[in-house]
């Protein structure tokens, strides 16, 4: 039998701050009306100063590992899908690593804009195929607001903050992630970008005073390509795993406009309660939306053993693509007291292990330092 990936824990974390639609109109040129009928989106939530893109991505990663009952030290691979990463470099994922003491992970980000969660997904799984993994962490995190013009009404009423994240693991039974599709098309690179920051336009006063260093988004061409993408990746990979879209029990877009998921679903002749829908109360989280549309469902008593999930995204870049996951391993009992319990002492031991290498570091650097300088003197001599 086949090596499968399996989804056997997930988690999610939206920061606590509400900023609702009707606050956004008492600082820009908007309405409630026009973003509600425009978008479907009624609030959004923001991370607060503390927070950002890596402790939310941290935070979703924990709640997933706890579910799933496994210890991060087994943790084979961790891939964090993000367009607003903590630094340029290194990769958020290997801050999530550090602070989860994953020791044996192998730790990367995804750039792939909104469709990231279903590339990284794509990945994880071809490394559990392939034998590379056994068990997988797999998040999409985003702190857009750190991101966004908020002069700009035209974006910054669209996006919001949070992060999801899902366990994969290697099993020889049927079912899992079945098959994955994704795709990309450079030419539209500008229509969705930060135009400075990155090695073309280093940040200068320039880039800061004509406002390069936010998102710009021409919304109409994005929006047309997004109908067609979604449909066409759910159509693609259901093909390739050889199913049709009569079999799909639950669509999983990513959430970035209402209209954006009714048009796809009516053009895929789905049922309003066979799509999942959760941008009326976080607006678009982008890398985070889909896994944090999962964590919903299954929180509502949406997800079956034996359903047919259809996860689907677009995006930067251009970016597409949709996997298509047989619903197969639900733990049977919530996580009690006694696993978080066990769970938090294991974080508590992760930040202390953390805290003694950076530390040991510096004491090593000193020592050297101190000897360079002894035999430099002709103290060894
Ligand atoms: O996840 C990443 C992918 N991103 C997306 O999927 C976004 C895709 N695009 C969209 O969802 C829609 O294009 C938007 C929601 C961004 C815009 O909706 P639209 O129906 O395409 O509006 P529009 O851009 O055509 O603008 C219509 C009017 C304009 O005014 P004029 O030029 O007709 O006078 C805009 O200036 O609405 C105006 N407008 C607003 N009015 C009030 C734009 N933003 C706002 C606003 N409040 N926040």
């Amino acid at each position: 039998m086949p090596v499968t990936a399996h989804i056997v824990g997930w988690g999610s974390y939206l920061p606590e701050k509400v900023l609702t639609n009707a606050e956004l109109e008492s600082t820009l040129d908007t309405s409630d009306e026009w973003i509600a009928a425009r978008t479907g989106i009624r609030e959004r939530r923001v991370a607060a100063p503390g927070e950002s893109t890596g402790t939310m991505a941290i935070e979703a990663a924990r709640r997933a590992l706890q579910v799933a009952a496994v210890e991060p030290s087994r943790v084979d691979l961790i891939i964090v899908a993000t367009i607003s990463p903590e630094y340029v470099f290194p990769a958020t994922a290997c801050l999530v690593q550090d602070a989860i003491g994953a020791r044996n992970a192998a730790a990367f980000d995804i750039s792939a804009g909104c469709t990231g969660f279903v590339y990284a997904l794509a990945q994880a799984e071809q490394a559990i195929r392939a034998g590379n993994a056994r068990l997988a962490l797999v998040i999409g995190a985003e702190a857009l607001s750190r991101f966004v013009d908020w002069e700009d009404r035209a974006t910054c009423v669209l996006f919001g903050d949070g992060a999801g994240a899902v366990v994969l693991q290697a099993a020889e039974n049927p079912g899992g992630i079945l098959g994955t599709y994704l795709g990309s098309d450079g030419s539209g690179a500008e229509l969705l970008y930060v135009p400075a920051g990155g090695a073309r336009l280093p940040a200068c006063e320039n880039t800061v005073a004509d406002r390069l260093h936010y998102l710009r988004m021409e919304g109409r061409e994005v929006y047309r390509f997004a109908v067609k993408a979604l449909e066409r990746s759910t159509r693609e990979v259901l093909r390739r795993v050889g199913l049709e879209v009569g079999d799909i029990s639950l669509l999983i877009p990513h959430q970035a406009n209402g209209r954006i998921t009714d048009m796809a679903a009516r053009a895929l002749g789905l049922e309003r309660h066979q799509v999942v829908e959760t941008v009326e109360w976080c607006g678009n989280t982008s890398a985070a939306s889909i896994p944090i549309a999962l964590c919903r469902a299954i929180e509502d008593g949406r997800v079956h053993e034996g359903d047919l999930l259809v996860l689907v995204g677009f995006g930067a870049g251009l970016t597409w693509g949709a996997a298509a996951v047989r619903w197969s391993r639900i733990p049977t009992a919530p996580p009690g007291r006694g696993r978080i319990y066990y769970y938090r002492a294991l974080y508590r031991l992760a930040e202390i292990r953390s805290l003694w290498r950076r530390l040991w570091r510096r004491l090593r650097s000193l020592a050297l330092s101190w000897m360079n300088g002894y035999y430099r003197g002709g103290g060894g001599v």
